[in-house]
């Protein structure tokens, strides 16, 4: 099921999961992407950049703007765990970002979509299912259960619909923007192509539910179309993998005999230590089950980096 001729707004359209999305929509809507460009690229617009509007500015502006969407997609967070803890303003400043997609969604009765985080689950003992109460871990995490609570309040005061999707370890095209903070998969898969040993923090058999780029589009458009009221959705496989495993997977898929290296690690305090999704919720209210497992993904970036 796809969505068709209609006007969407993406923030975070040129990062690595804005990016997988436009490319799907953009065929058969009309999509304008809100961007400053900080860790994405236009570079992952290219085969869609004159089919598309492109703005280069933030989140916090979108006031400044006439867009009239159906759909807001909301992926223009601020991306990883440590910029949180570098500057910790930026809990505010997502707040703020997120009411700035909440009012413009009352005032042109949009729907959102947007990406909250399986990071929420920190300590929680798996499979994590969307209705635990977080334990209060880091200022990333801090931040985006903010956004929640925000959300549920428009859904309940205006009546919006708005689905938080709480995405777990994506992997999957797209993603050199993203660099030092770009998925382990692709991190290792690019260390282990040039013969270079992957770094593991710890022992190596910390757990992740990895899910291709690919069926988190899928989520995020089966959101927009079954989703009513406020939801928090889990976004992963309902399977996770080692460290250990995921390493001596791309060793196999490779056809390398890498080792990786262990060091100790340097963000322990915060570190999630396995995220596993309960998949039922999302495959009940927006008929999403992820179809791709960490050999196809992995055999499928073998084949777009041509390795
Ligand atoms: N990739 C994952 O495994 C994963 C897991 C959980 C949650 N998430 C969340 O999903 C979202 C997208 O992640 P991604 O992996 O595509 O990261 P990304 O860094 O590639 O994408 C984020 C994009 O948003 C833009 N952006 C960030 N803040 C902005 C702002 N204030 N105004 C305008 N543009 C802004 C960046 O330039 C970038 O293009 C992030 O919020 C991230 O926290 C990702």
């Amino acid at each position: 099921m796809d969505i068709k001729g209609k006007e969407i707004l993406v923030t975070g359209g040129a990062g690595f999961i804005g990016s997988n999305l436009v490319v799907r929509l953009a065929k058969e809507n009309h999509v304008y992407v809100v961007d400053d460009l900080q860790t994405g690229s236009i570079r992952n617009l290219s085969s869609v950049y004159s089919d598309i509007d492109f703005v280069k500015d933030r989140v916090i502006n979108l006031k400044d703007y006439c867009f009239d969407p159906d759909y807001i997609f909301h992926i223009g967070l601020y991306s990883s765990s440590p910029m949180y803890k570098e500057n910790p303003y930026l809990v505010g400043d997502l707040v703020k970002d997120m009411i700035s997609v909440l009012e413009l969604a009352r005032k042109k009765n949009s729907m959102v979509v947007y990406a909250s985080t399986s990071s929420i689950y920190n300590g929680v003992k798996p499979p994590h299912r969307e209705d635990v109460i977080p334990y209060v871990t880091d200022f990333y995490t801090e931040a985006r259960y903010s956004t929640e609570r925000i959300s549920e309040l428009y859904s309940k005061l205006y009546n919006i619909n708005v689905s938080a999707m709480r995405f777990f370890s994506v992997y999957g095209y797209n993603e050199r923007s993203k660099k030092k903070f770009a998925n382990l998969v692709s991190q290792f898969m690019w260390d282990m192509h040039e013969g270079k040993q992957p770094v593991i923090y710890g022992d190596g058999e910390q757990r992740r539910d990895f899910v291709f780029v690919d069926d988190v589009v899928d989520a995020l458009i089966n959101a927009a179309m079954y989703n009513s009221g406020f939801n928090v959705y889990n976004v992963g496989t309902g399977k996770n993998y080692s460290l250990n495993d995921l390493v001596k997977k791309l060793n196999e898929h490779l056809k390398t005999n890498i080792k990786a290296k262990y060091v100790e690690n340097p963000m322990a305090k915060t570190y999630v230590h396995e995220t596993l999704a309960d998949t039922k919720k999302a495959e009940e209210k927006i008929k999403f089950k992820a179809k791709i497992g960490l050999d196809e993904g992995i055999d499928k970036l073998i084949k777009y980096y041509g390795y």
